[in-house]
């Protein structure tokens, strides 16, 4: 029998096989992360990123807010419909965040962290998700120290004092 060769096949022949099974290149991008589970991660790193620089420890904040960009990156590819969004939201409103973060400037990050709030609120009218409010949760969540780096000691039962 002639095989085929890969450039004459269709994606969905192409298959990936792992000890539980074969997959087609179709099937593995069918389940690749949209909106709403990239979007939780977003409302999670939003969070993460203001408690970081509030508590002190900048490199944290950077951190987190770079991975926010990242699931915007994953969102742009896997949902190119909202990458002009996406693009636009990064520029006007995450990038001055970052800015505040490398100056390690509280006041100025607190102001661009609301303005990121209430922008988020614009796309979500936007794309036809006006139920859609980010607010920041009282507490913060975060099971990593968010003090400065140099601050932070194991107590004895291994609880975090900084
Ligand atoms: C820092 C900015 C943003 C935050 C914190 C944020 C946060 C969230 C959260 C928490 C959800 C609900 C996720 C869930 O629990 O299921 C959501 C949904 C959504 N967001 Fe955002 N968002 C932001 C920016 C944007 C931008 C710029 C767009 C523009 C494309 C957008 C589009 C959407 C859409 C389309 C949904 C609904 C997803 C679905 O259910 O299919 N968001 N967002």
């Amino acid at each position: 029998m002639i095989r085929k060769r890969l450039g004459e096949l269709s994606m969905s022949e192409v298959k990936a096989k792992t000890p539980h099974g074969e997959m087609t290149i179709d099937q593995i991008a069918e389940i690749q992360p949209g909106m709403a589970a990239i979007m939780k991660e977003v409302g999670d790193r939003f969070t993460q990123t203001y408690y970081a620089a509030k508590g002190g420890n900048w490199k944290l904040a950077a951190y987190h807010l770079n991975q926010l960009r990242s699931a915007f990156r994953t969102a742009k590819m896997t949902r190119p419909k909202f990458a002009d969004d996406l693009t636009a939201f990064d520029k006007d409103y995450l990038l001055p965040i970052f800015k505040a973060i490398h100056d390690q400037d509280w006041k100025a990050f607190e102001a661009e962290f609301k303005k990121g709030e209430t922008g988020s609120d614009v796309y979500h009218d936007k794309r036809g998700y006006p139920h859609i409010r980010y607010v920041l949760p009282k507490e913060p969540p975060s099971n990593l120290y968010l003090g400065p780096p140099e601050g932070f000691k194991r107590g004895p039962g291994h609880e975090a004092s900084g």
